[in-house]
């Protein structure tokens, strides 16, 4: 009956099917973003990680990088680094946010906690020539971003945003380039949310390693030193950003500590979020018994 009658058949699935997006689309902005959603601890950007954040979008870094960690346990495992998986709440500076689902490359949005480094000396290498550090990447060269930053709109964007800026932070733009700025940006990423971090044992003896046959465990040493530690140390272990490390003459305790807890002011991060002992014991163990 209804179906001979076009009209009312078109009026009717029209308010089916806007009832259906109310119901999922607009209504939830209800109950979502409410204030309940903030997160004290997250600052609004600096005028330079803004204009970072604006290059990142400029050169399309959002077309191979999402920039949120879900909610499943693999993707906490492998982008939190020692952070959580993302909070609606962490987004409230972010005007468009830029949480995508391409996953060309890693997911950035915890990126500052991978590299706490306060110089940036990996990103650096990284951004200018990305073969550099992980030789099987695909990711273009941006050395080209080594050029003065253009601060012409700086203030409007940071009035219209709405963030408080006196003329001081302004000034920090200063004789800044590019490549600061977007690496001030991907410093910034996940760092608002304090991390707790998993504290070395209280004490390390050497007599604590449970490894100490290097060749029943080298093959796992080995992989996940070049996951996590090649980038900085070199493929074959020669030093490049980091010394080298080859059969250390550090105790295994010290080593263990070293690894656990990072020197983040020189560049070394932390690896106690994201790796567990018995993994920084098989390192501790590759890097002081194989001197090859
Ligand atoms: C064609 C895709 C592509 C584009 C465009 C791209 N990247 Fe990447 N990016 C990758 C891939 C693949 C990796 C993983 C290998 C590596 O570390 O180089 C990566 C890695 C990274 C990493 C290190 C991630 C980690 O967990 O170690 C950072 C930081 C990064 N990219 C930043 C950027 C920025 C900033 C831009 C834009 C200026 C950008 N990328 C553009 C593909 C891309
Ligand atoms: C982002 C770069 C980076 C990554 C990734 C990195 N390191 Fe380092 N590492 C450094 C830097 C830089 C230093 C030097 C710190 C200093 O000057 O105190 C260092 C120092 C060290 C030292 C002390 C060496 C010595 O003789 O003084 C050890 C041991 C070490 N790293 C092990 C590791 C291991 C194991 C991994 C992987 C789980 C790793 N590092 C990943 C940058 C890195």
């Amino acid at each position: 009956m209804l179906e001979k009658n076009p009209v009312i058949f078109i009026i009717l699935a029209f308010v089916v099917i806007m009832i259906g997006t109310s119901v999922t689309m607009i209504a939830p902005f209800k109950w979502i973003n409410g204030p309940g959603d903030r997160i004290a601890e997250v600052k609004p950007y600096t005028p330079l990680q803004q204009e970072g954040r604006d290059l990142y979008m400029r050169e399309g870094c959002n077309n191979c990088h999402s920039q949120t960690v879900r909610t499943l346990a693999s993707d906490v495992e492998r982008y939190g680094y020692g952070g959580s998986y993302s909070k609606s709440g962490e987004f409230v500076y972010d005007r468009p946010h830029l949480w995508g689902s391409r996953r060309t490359g890693p997911d950035l949005a915890h990126i500052g906690l991978k590299f706490p480094d306060p110089n940036g000396a990996w990103h650096r290498k990284h951004m200018a020539n990305p073969q550099s550090v992980v030789p099987a990447s695909n990711m273009p060269s941006y050395a080209f971003l080594n050029k003065a930053l253009d601060t012409t709109y700086s203030e409007r964007k940071m009035k219209l945003l709405g963030f408080p800026y006196t003329q001081a932070d302004l000034d920090e733009l200063k004789g800044k380039s590019e490549m600061d700025a977007i690496i001030a940006y991907m410093r910034k990423l996940g760092t608002d949310i304090p991390v707790k971090k998993v504290e070395a044992p209280a004490v390390v003896s050497a007599q604590s390693n449970p490894f100490t046959d290097l060749k029943a465990i080298e093959e796992e040493a080995e992989a996940l030193y070049k996951k996590h530690c090649a980038s900085c140390h070199g493929e074959k272990r020669e030093g490049t950003l980091g010394p080298a490390l080859k059969g250390s003459a550090k105790p295994e305790a010290e080593l263990f500590k070293l690894i656990a807890q990072g020197v983040e002011a020189k560049g070394m991060p932390g690896f106690s979020g994201s790796l567990d002992e018995q993994k920084i014991w098989k390192l501790v163990t590759y890097i002081k018994l194989d001197a090859k």
